[in-house]
């Protein structure tokens, strides 16, 4: 056969906390070394996805393959950078431990760090201009240096496919672009990216591949296309203010999947 696998292949998906289905028949391919940028209003299931894609929870139905085989076989080389607020940051490791959590998802918690592994380490502290604050422990950083921490963690991994779950919430302007840096190298490396984002401007002009959203698929292309006026109704309802040249949110007390009546 001359098929060339993609990378990632979503056939059919659904995931559930206990009897509550949140996404319902999901199904998208991300060829090699895209990016891709999902959107979908707050409650949307874009964590659920990643956590789905990374392996932490179940599928009620359907399949993921990474490049042409099931996700269990393979979970080495996908890195999932979780929304921040999901994380207890009063955990008493330095930057350097979880920088190294990194490097042992195939070899398990237990295994000594070798030559190979400090180097990874040391580099990723480096890229991400962290290397100053390796021995501090991580309850004592600020929501910027968490996310580079977590970047460092993820490039450690040296990972074929990358999960970014907001990582342009609550950041500056310089961290923000250190993320931005590093998806053009990740780019470079051929290294598959996928990142939810509220920043629907930055979706629509940084990522040529857009997903939007709401417990279900509305829409998966290129950015202009699926960033359409009647798209986002389609998955934000009348949250959303659409603008001549965007898309503004205004109100996100009532998402259209949601069964509200007005009087
Ligand atoms: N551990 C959990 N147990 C039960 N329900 C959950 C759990 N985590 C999330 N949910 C529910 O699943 C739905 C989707 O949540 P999810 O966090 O995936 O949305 P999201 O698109 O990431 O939203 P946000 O933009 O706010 O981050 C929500 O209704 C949420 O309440
Ligand atoms: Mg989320």
């Amino acid at each position: 056969m001359t098929h060339i696998p993609h990378r990632l292949e979503v056939e059919n998906i659904s995931v559930a906390y206990g009897d509550n289905v949140i996404l319902r028949d999901i199904s998208f391919q991300v060829p090699h070394g895209a990016q891709i940028a999902v959107v979908g209003p707050n409650g949307a299931g874009k964590s659920t996805l990643f956590k789905a894609l990374v392996g932490l929870l179940p599928l009620k139905n359907g399949r993921i393959l990474i490049h042409g085989m099931p996700l269990g076989d393979h979970k080495d080389c996908v890195a999932y950078i979780p929304q921040r607020e999901e994380v207890d940051w009063r955990f008493p490791v330095t930057v350097t431990d979880v920088v190294t959590m990194g490097r042992f998802n195939t070899r398990g918690w237990f295994a000594r760090p070798n030559r190979d592994d400090h180097e990874a380490v040391a580099r990723s502290l480096d890229e991400m201009g962290i290397a100053n604050l390796a021995k501090v422990s991580i309850s004592d950083l600020s929501g910027g240096q968490q996310q580079r921490v977590f970047l460092a963690r993820a490039i450690a991994q040296e990972p074929h496919i990358l999960l970014m779950d907001e990582p342009f919430t609550g950041v500056d302007a310089t961290t923000q672009q250190v993320t931005l840096n590093l998806l053009d190298h990740l780019r470079q490396r051929q290294v598959t990216a996928i990142i939810s984002t509220h920043d629907l401007n930055l979706a629509a002009t940084r990522f040529e591949t857009v997903m939007l959203i709401n417990k279900r698929l509305v829409a998966f292309g290129p950015a202009k296309e699926v960033l359409s006026q009647e798209n986002l109704q389609k998955a934000f309802g009348s949250s959303l203010l659409v603008m001549e040249n965007g898309a503004m949110l205004v109100d996100e007390c009532c998402p259209p999947d949601e069964d509200h009546h007005h009087p």
